[in-house]
């Protein structure tokens, strides 16, 4: 039975089932470093991951992803499990040094095979593909040449997006450039838990304004190269800022958070400029004249919708000696990942955590989706990430029962419902991740699939949480 059938006429159900609109997306979501594995095959060259990942010292337990889930052999069988869960999109990106190896001229045939043949099949069973053209895999020649604090770089990724749509743009419609470039600028360049791996602030600032125009420049090589068909859009993890009092002086941490944290994209991107007060807030570090005139503009491109990563919110106040940077929830380190807000803390929201150390509190949803309906009115939305890692185990029957993720995922697909009551147009949700997989600096070690991956043997178990959002999927309705 499809989704449309079903909602047009609803079985009778207890008073508080929450019915999704009809046409709401969806989907799980996955990045090929995190899932692919066959680092070195089919004329794949090393990405920073994969340097970063063989440093020793940088990946929990020396994991890399190497092997990873075998995605690239076991894509077959993800695509059933994905039929299986009755989901209507997936959401995956493209290694970009599998289709262009040094991050210059032409792509591997081979590369784009793989992809080929993945979307094929998903559209096969009625699945739509969304494709990420970055997801923090830069090839290593690109770093080598200065990486994203160069201005080249987003001329590079604008070719690489020409390769991607012509390659591809027959099967796929729907285009994120970026996931995420806050990671890639402040985990990447400033406090260097991610890769490359660097600890440079103005760095940081810089590759945060080259993302921001390779970003501009990606959008218009897709619009040029599939003027009806695609659908563009960016994936941020906005972060939902809220100040441990009300005092005046917690306020402005906040303030200054939400500059560094969200402003610095959605300023250039949504709106055409750069926030005034970051720039002052960062004027002792830097001048920002690696803007050129007109970046602005061409950063400014209309989007079909934005993409909204949440997992938790994010807590501060003025330093007051309590908390510290390594408490926003982005890894320990001794440099920190906001240039020039040193004299901000960071505290663990109450409630309930993860196996991250991340508060559970779906309210940081609702919030942040309204805020964005008041700042942005006419942008469609998309959850394009949302999900939890718990320590998952299979028990003596071969099942893997994780009802702390169940609740999880019911909390915040509640306040996404409650945000579409109150006005705000959301058009899909994805769940993280479709399989436990490579989670960055903490390797293996936590996982967040809907989906149990047996390392040793590739093996998937599907947990009972996806046979909950398989419900979900499939019926477009949350139980009470
Ligand atoms: C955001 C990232 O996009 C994804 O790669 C990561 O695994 C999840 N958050 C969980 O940390």
């Amino acid at each position: 039975m499809t989704t449309a059938t079903r909602r047009s006429a609803p079985a009778p159900g207890p008073a508080a089932a929450r019915t999704f609109p009809l046409g709401f997306t969806w989907g799980t979501a996955t990045a090929a470093y995190q899932i692919e594995g066959a680092a070195t095959e089919d004329g794949r060259t090393p990405s920073i991951w994969d340097t970063y990942s063989h440093t020793p010292g940088k990946v929990r337990n020396g994991d890399t992803g190497d092997v990873a889930c075998n995605h690239y052999h076991r894509w077959r069988e993800d695509v059933r499990i994905m039929a299986d869960l009755g989901v209507s999109a997936y959401r995956f990106s493209l290694s970009w040094s599998r289709v262009q190896p040094t991050g210059r001229g032409p792509a591997v045939q081979k590369g784009l095979d793989f992809y080929r043949r993945l979307t094929d099949a998903l559209l096969e069973k009625g699945i739509q593909p969304v494709v990420t053209l970055y997801h923090w895999d830069l090839p290593q020649d690109l770093e080598d040449a200065g990486g994203w604090p160069e201005r080249v770089t987003a001329d590079r990724f604008a070719e690489y997006a020409t390769l991607a749509a012509r390659a591809l743009g027959d099967r796929v419609r729907t285009w994120t450039t970026l996931n995420e470039p806050w990671c890639s600028a402040f985990l990447g360049y400033a406090s260097g838990v991610h890769a490359p791996g660097r600890t440079d602030p103005v760095a940081a600032l810089r590759a945060a304004h080259h993302l921001n125009l390779a970003h501009g420049k990606a959008v218009q090589a897709l619009r040029a190269e599939l003027p009806a068909t695609a659908q563009t859009s960016i994936t941020l993890n906005l972060h939902h800022v809220r100040s441990l009092t009300d005092g005046a002086e917690d306020k402005e941490a906040a303030r200054r958070i939400d500059a560094l944290g969200n402003r610095i994209f959605t300023g250039p991107q949504l709106e055409g400029r750069y926030p005034e007060d970051l720039l002052q807030d960062t004027a002792r570090l830097t001048d920002w004249s690696f803007v050129r005139d007109g970046d602005t503009a061409q950063i400014h491109q209309p989007l079909d919708f934005l993409g909204v990563n949440y997992y938790t919110p994010t807590l501060v106040s003025a330093a007051t000696g309590e908390g510290s940077h390594g408490a926003d929830g982005h890894g320990r380190s001794d440099h920190s990942p906001w240039p020039g807000a040193d004299d901000v803390a960071f505290h663990l929201p109450p409630g309930d955590t993860t196996a991250m150390g991340w508060a559970v509190d779906p309210s940081g949803l609702y919030d942040l989706l309204l805020r964005l309906k008041a700042d942005f009115p006419a942008l469609p939305l998309m959850i394009t990430e949302n999900g939890a890692a718990f320590d998952d185990y299979v028990d003596p029957a071969g099942r893997v029962v994780d009802p702390d993720r169940i609740a999880y995922l019911r909390g915040h697909l509640t306040a996404v419902h409650r945000a579409i009551e109150a006005g705000v147009d959301v058009r899909g949700y994805f769940l993280w991740s479709l399989l436990d997989n490579f989670e960055w600096g903490y390797g293996y070690s936590k996982r967040f699939g809907a989906v149990y991956v047996d390392y040793p043997t590739g093996r998937r178990i599907p947990k009972a949480s996806a046979r909950w959002y398989a419900d979900v999927a499939r019926s477009g309705r949350l139980q009470a």
